[in-house]
């Protein structure tokens, strides 16, 4: 089927680490919830490769940015993390997704609880003033194998500075790093160190729970939250858990 695709420019190409870059594209307007994704793409060998990224910029940002992680045999996000300011690249005209505020009923707490990039839809999220009016708090958790690989600290931390109620915990898994959570996320939400750290309570009267990035961690953490007594989310059904798998 024919695409209307938009083309985008390379405004900058920053790399945290030698496999995770965020790319700042200067693109035409596009219209999207905060948490969606859209399929971004280059030519490769005479062929259109398009991959899902999620929007890191919040809606009112101009400045279209996402967050990748370089997969060695992967066909398109090496020669992502290769473009340069100025290089032109694709993304498709219609953002998607259901991992957005809209979709999800009011609780005390907001969970948002990420592995690696899947980090990305949760600060567009947070970037915007729905979390604020809807949810007490937000916790954002953010699990990584290493420490270097905790981006967008300083981003956090200007949305705590600007007095928004957000507690931010991390995990790092392969090496021991002051200030986070050893281990992994469905361990610690059944042994309790997770509301330790977040100072909050998880519960089904008081959360809502979305969850981002390795489908394992979606899996395992899923199972750990049902036995708390959460209940997946579904339009026809409330609950309290939603998810979107990166693969
Ligand atoms: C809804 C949605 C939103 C997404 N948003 C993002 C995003 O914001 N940032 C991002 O980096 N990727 C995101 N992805 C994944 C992205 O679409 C690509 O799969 C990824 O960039 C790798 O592309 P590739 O062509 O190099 O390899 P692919 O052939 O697409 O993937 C090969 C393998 O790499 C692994 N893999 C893919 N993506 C990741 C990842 N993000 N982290 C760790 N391992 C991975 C999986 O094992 C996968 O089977 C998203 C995917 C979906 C479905
Ligand atoms: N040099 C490079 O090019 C390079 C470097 C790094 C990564 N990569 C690519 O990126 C991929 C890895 O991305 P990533 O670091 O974001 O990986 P990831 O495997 O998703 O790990 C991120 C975090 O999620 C945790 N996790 C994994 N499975 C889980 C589960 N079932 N339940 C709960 N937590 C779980 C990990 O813990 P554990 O540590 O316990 O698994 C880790 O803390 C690799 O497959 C590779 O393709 C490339």
């Amino acid at each position: 089927m024919a695409e209307n695709w938009l083309e985008g420019r390379v405004l900058e190409n920053r790399h945290w680490t030698e496999a995770l870059f965020s790319l700042r594209l200067q693109a035409p307007a596009l219209s999207f919830e905060a948490g969606q994704f859209v399929r971004i793409a280059l030519d490769v060998g005479g062929e259109r490769v398009a991959r899902a990224f999620s929007f890191v910029n919040p809606p009112h940002d101009p400045v279209l940015e996402f967050y990748g992680v370089v997969v060695p045999e992967g066909p398109l996000s090496p020669r992502l993390a290769r473009l340069a300011p100025g290089d032109a690249l694709y993304v498709a005209p219609n953002p998607a997704g259901f991992l957005v505020l809209s979709e999800i009923p009011d609780a005390e707490t907001l969970w948002l609880v990420s592995t690696g990039t899947g980090i990305a839809p949760f600060l567009s999220i947070l970037r915007t003033e729905a979390p604020w009016r809807r949810f007490r708090n937000a916790v954002l958790v953010h699990a990584v194998r290493y420490a270097q690989e905790l981006a967008y600290r300083e981003t956090i931390e200007r949305i705590r500075e600007a007095g928004k109620n957000l507690k931010y915990v991390t995990f790092v898994s392969r090496e021991a790093h002051a200030g986070s959570l050893a281990g992994r996320i469905p361990d610690a939400v059944r042994d309790g160190r997770l509301e330790a750290a977040a100072g909050t309570g998880l519960s089904a009267q008081g959360s809502q729970v979305m969850l981002c990035g390795n489908p394992q961690m979606l899996r395992d953490a899923t199972a750990a939250l049902v036995e708390r007594g959460l209940r997946k989310h579904r339009r026809r059904s409330p609950g309290h858990i939603s998810v979107e798998s990166f693969w």
